[in-house]
């Protein structure tokens, strides 16, 4: 370990970052993506799975069981947001102001399970922490960090936020991650959990899952993407991957994988991958020539 720190530190990776090479890596904070398939329809308006959300509560209660500050929650909108997306006044400006109370009312039902868990869980409004900038989000940090530092577990998601021309931006739950990238202490993990066990590269019900995607070079993965439902707001596996790969680029690593509100224990993600159980399917994104290698 000590040469490959020697190495590591060679080619400008410094401290906490270079104490560890591939797979050796411990995240210091953990973001956790629920996808809105996995508690709802996207076709319906403003239902999800009270029963699902219940077992995913439970699991994230798992993970973060004596931490703090390790790890924060972002749901996606589901029936929530693509219903209320889909439903919005074209001729009124501030019609996506809906989207920001319906996603809000789909956190507090998050919070709510998560409480009975008996998890410290704070709902937060993506709309309040950040805006649209020219070229990155506008995030304000501080009271985000603050709920960490006490050692809340936030909760966030998608919603409509302010853009530098003043009309409202539908931001999807897929970039909450580069949000938190903001605030978070690194090395920074990313697993997003879905309906699929990740990049599948043999079509719709597939079963061969592409390992790797090399941040830099990511052509081929979005070759293997197949075309969004019209019900979809935020383009499915296209607007993840994208998102993701920015991630990646920003130094975090990702993660897709299927979710389960019955599997046993999430607690792995925040282990070093070589320690993970050996028959966990991933698509993996990261940056080759970055710390995570
Ligand atoms: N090559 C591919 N491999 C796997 N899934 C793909 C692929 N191409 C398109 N998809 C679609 O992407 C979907 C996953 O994205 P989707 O946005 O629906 O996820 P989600 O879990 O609901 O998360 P979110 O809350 O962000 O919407 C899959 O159900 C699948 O239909
Ligand atoms: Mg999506």
């Amino acid at each position: 370990v000590d040469v490959e720190r020697a190495a590591l530190e060679q080619h400008g990776v410094s401290g906490a970052t270079a104490t560890l090479s591939r797979g050796r890596l411990q995240p210091e904070f953990l973001v956790v993506k629920i996808g809105g398939s996995l508690f709802s329809d996207k076709r319906d308006f403003q239902i999800a799975d009270e029963d699902a959300i219940a077992g995913y509560a439970k699991l994230v209660a798992g993970l973060v069981a004596g931490t703090r500050n390790r790890v924060a929650l972002i749901v996606g909108g589901g029936a929530h947001a693509h219903g209320t997306a889909r439903r919005l006044d074209p001729d009124d400006p501030f019609a996506r102001a809906l989207i920001t109370e319906a996603n809000f009312s789909l956190l507090c039902l998050w919070a709510r399970a998560l409480r009975a868990e008996k998890v410290p869980a704070v709902p937060l409004q993506l709309a309040a922490l950040c805006a649209v900038g020219p070229e990155h989000l506008i995030v304000h940090p501080h009271a985000l960090s603050r709920w960490l530092d006490i050692g809340a577990l936030p909760i966030l998601c998608g919603d409509s936020v302010v853009a530098l021309d003043g009309t409202l931006q539908i931001l999807s739950s897929d970039r909450v991650p580069e949000v938190l990238l903001q605030v978070a202490p690194s090395p920074t993990r990313v697993v997003t959990l879905t309906d699929v066990p990740g990049v599948l590269t043999d079509g719709p019900g597939g079963s061969n899952v592409l390992r790797e995607i090399d941040a830099k070079s990511p052509s081929a993965a979005y070759d293997a993407l197949w075309e969004s439902p019209e019900w979809d707001i935020s383009g499915a596996m296209w607007g993840k991957l994208r998102a993701l790969v920015d991630c990646a680029r920003l130094g975090a690593e990702c993660y897709i994988m299927q979710g389960d509100p019955n599997a046993g224990s999430l607690r792995f993600l925040l282990e070093p991958r070589d320690r993970w159980p050996s028959d966990i399917a991933y698509t993996r994104i990261a940056d080759a020539s970055g710390p995570w290698g």
